[in-house]
């Protein structure tokens, strides 16, 4: 089993939810052990949990942030906002405003904010939308974890 757990760091995608889903898949098959052995089990799971700390740096996957370099990098530079003060991408603000989760964040992105274009393929009405390409809900899903974890590296 351990073996099976150390091959998953191909999910490396540095997101704390993958990690938690990895350590829960790891954990999985040992369910039926679990009677005779909860120490055994204590044990996959802390080493599952160890490794995603160390398989998982603050950084994301090179394609996520590709995509933000090309999509949003233009407004959100270092984590910014040039065009609206007070809207940045970095912790305080993000709380300010009500959008420091994933799923806010997903939203936000998805259909648009004031002068902040939404990107989602159901984003209406259009005036409201990218006239770029639209992206796809897996992409907006990484791209607003991404925000997330970068938020809490501070950008750096
Ligand atoms: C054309 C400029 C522009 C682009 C491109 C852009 N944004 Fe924004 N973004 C804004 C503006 C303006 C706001 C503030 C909206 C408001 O008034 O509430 C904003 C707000 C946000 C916020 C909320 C920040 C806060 O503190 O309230 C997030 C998160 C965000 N953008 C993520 C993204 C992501 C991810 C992308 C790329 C997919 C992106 N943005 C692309 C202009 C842009």
């Amino acid at each position: 089993m351990l073996q099976a757990c150390s091959t998953q760091p191909a999910y490396r995608r540095s997101s704390v939810v993958v990690c938690t889903r990895f350590a829960k898949r790891c954990a999985a098959p040992g369910a039926s052990y679990a009677d005779n052995n909860q120490t055994f089990i204590a044990n996959v799971v802390a080493i599952a949990a160890a490794a995603c700390l160390f398989a998982s740096p603050s950084h994301a996957d090179e394609e996520t942030t590709l995509s933000f370099n090309k999509n949003c990098i233009g407004c959100h530079v270092g984590g910014g906002n040039v065009v609206q003060a007070g809207a940045t991408l970095r912790e305080g603000d993000l709380k300010r405003n009500g959008v420091a989760s994933v799923e806010a964040i997903y939203d936000l992105v998805y259909n648009g904010r004031q002068k902040m274009p939404g990107y989602g393929t159901g984003c209406t009405p259009k005036g409201k939308c990218t006239f770029g390409p639209r992206l796809s809900d897996e992409e907006i899903q990484r791209l607003s974890q991404y925000v997330v974890e970068q938020a809490a590296a501070d950008w750096k």
